[in-house]
């Protein structure tokens, strides 16, 4: 949900001051009915908002991969000043943000949307599509240990869902591993603290897939449209989780 005036100054009705005033004098409608109040919320992908009699356009649904590089910030500003995705998405002009987060020292797929109704759903707070990452390895963990992983670690905020966890590469010479983990939930950090359950220490983590989605292929620091069928299949994918965890209710 977006505030009222900076859904029209995108739509390029005017600048957003002017826009408050074209508000304030009951110009705007929203589902049929006059608003002047400033600070109200509307949904730009389902709410209908009339100006001066005329629909506004609505922005074309946009779905993007984005290889984030590490050191960038997975926000749509920084207080601090640091990179934010948003630096790397100038060339886009819709108003797209991310979908859940990758840790700023975290690189890989991240999925950037307008898309309100489809972002919701992905980011059910419990049950997630999955996720899979590369977890680079300063030793080589015993397999026990990603047993350990797959059937779930304790974390402060409980303990983990079922995961799938395999190695992916591993090099006894220089005593490291990559271990390719998938996971179905969302929890903040939640493969680095799971990795600081079993007592293994990162050197890197990269998301490699999220849903149907694959980071193959794509340079770090580019983004690319999905296709059409991966906005399709993504929607099942999300539909699908989101049918099983009322199920599960
Ligand atoms: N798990 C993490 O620890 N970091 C991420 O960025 C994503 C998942």
């Amino acid at each position: 949900m977006e505030r009222l005036q900076k859904v029209l100054a995108a739509a390029g009705i005017a600048s957003r001051r002017k826009c408050e005033e074209i508000i304030q004098l009951g110009r705007v409608q929203v589902n049929e009915k006059t608003v002047t109040e400033l600070g109200f919320k509307v949904d730009p992908a389902a709410d209908e908002i009339v100006v001066d009699g005329k629909k506004i356009a609505q922005e074309k649904k946009v779905y993007l991969a984005f290889h984030k590089p590490k050191g960038v910030i997975t926000s749509v500003k920084d207080p601090e000043g640091r990179q934010t995705v948003m630096d790397y998405m100038k060339g886009v002009k819709e108003r797209v943000y991310p979908v859940g987060r990758l840790d700023y020292d975290t690189e890989g797929l991240l999925i950037l949307t307008n898309d309100g109704e489809l972002a919701n759903l992905l980011m059910h707070p419990r049950h997630h599509v999955p996720k899979t990452y590369l977890a680079y390895t300063k030793g080589i963990p015993h397999g026990s240990l990603l047993d350990k992983l797959k059937q779930g670690v304790q974390l402060d905020d409980g303990k983990t869902a079922p995961a799938e966890a395999e190695y992916a590469d591993v090099d006894t010479e220089k005593n490291v591993a990559v271990v390719r983990i998938t996971i179905h939930e969302g929890r903040n950090r939640q493969v680095r603290r799971m990795f600081e359950a079993i007592h293994t220490p990162l050197t890197k983590l990269k998301r490699i897939s999220f849903g149907p989605v694959l980071l193959e292929g794509l340079q770090r620091g580019k983004h690319r449209h999905l296709t059409k069928d991966e906005v399709e299949e993504l929607r099942r994918a999300a539909a699908e989780v989101t049918h099983n965890v009322h199920k599960g209710d």
